[in-house]
């Protein structure tokens, strides 16, 4: 159901590879919910082509730009602000890549130069694209930027490896940067801490498939999907939320309070 949440609102949505990225879900869902925006990914991520059926979906131009990249940033605010027709709203950081991870790394023995290259990816990615728009003064008052993390910032998840650490990171950064926006122009920054979900990005870690399940078992209400954590982001991206800022937001069914359920308890029997 539609409620024009997002009626009038104009966004940046980065991540969305193929239809079972959370970021396509976003889109769907901020479409549906009256907004217009911009997509963006990776250029070798646009080889796939898949986002151009996302684009004709929800009515969108596609601008590549590499998150690591501040050149490419800039252009990818400068050229959204030109199409969209004025200052934006929301903006959607979606964005995850491990290379240990990739190469089944364990974290004791973490190659550097891909710890480097994630943090570059998955963190310091959200503090360029946030310090890009306040340098170019791209976002209205109250405009709301999310990105998405992950539980294993604040508890040891082992396979995680080293995005464990560039989760922190990531949400130090929001609620850092959540000060600073907010002060000068009223902006709020939050994290989405979000369930393990069947993407590309969560498929490729090793194990995910029986985490995933024993995940849905400690989560009273079951883990959150995809197309649940597009709903969640709307309503941060909406009014209706304004007044929340800086904060880690668990979006996982009720997993993060839950220390044991009972059907946990009856396998380990
Ligand atoms: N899937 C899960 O279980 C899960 C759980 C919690 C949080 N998250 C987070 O959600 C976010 C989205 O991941 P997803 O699960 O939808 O997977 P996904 O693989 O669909 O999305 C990851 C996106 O990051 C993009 N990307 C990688 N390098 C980039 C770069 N240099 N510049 C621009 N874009 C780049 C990829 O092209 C891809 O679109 C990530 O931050 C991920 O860590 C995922």
């Amino acid at each position: 159901m539609a409620y024009n949440l997002l009626k009038g609102k104009r966004g940046i949505i980065t991540g969305a590879l193929d239809e079972n990225s959370i970021a396509w879900k976003v889109a769907l869902r901020a479409h549906e919910e009256g907004a217009t925006f911009v997509l963006t990914n990776a250029p070798i991520a646009m080889r796939m082509g898949e986002i151009n059926k996302l684009a004709e979906k929800t009515n969108s131009k596609i601008i590549p730009a590499d998150a690591t990249n501040v050149a490419d940033i800039e252009k990818l605010y400068v050229e959204s602000m030109e199409h969209l027709g004025g200052k934006i709203d929301f903006v959607l950081h979606s964005i995850g890549m491990s290379v240990n991870i990739r190469k089944n790394i364990p974290y004791t023995e973490s190659n550097y130069e891909y710890f480097s290259k994630g943090i570059d990816v998955s963190a310091l990615s959200f503090h360029k694209m946030l310090a890009v728009a306040h340098k170019l003064d791209a976002l209205n008052d109250w405009a709301s930027v999310v990105a998405l993390s992950y539980i294993a910032a604040q508890r040891a998840y082992p396979f995680y490896t080293d995005m464990a650490d560039i989760k922190a990171m990531l949400e130090s950064i929001a609620r850092t940067f959540g000060y600073h926006y907010g002060k000068s122009k009223k902006v709020r920054i939050n994290t989405i801490s979000q369930s393990p979900t069947k993407t590309t990005a969560g498929s490729g870690i090793k194990g995910f498939s029986e985490f995933f399940d024993f995940a849905e078992k400690q989560s009273p209400l079951g883990n959150a999907t995809a197309d649940d954590c597009a709903n969640y982001t709307i309503s941060l991206f909406s009014d209706l939320t304004k007044m929340v800022t800086m904060q880690n937001l668990y979006h996982d069914g009720g997993y993060s309070s839950t220390g044991v359920s009972m059907e946990q308890l009856s396998e380990a029997k």
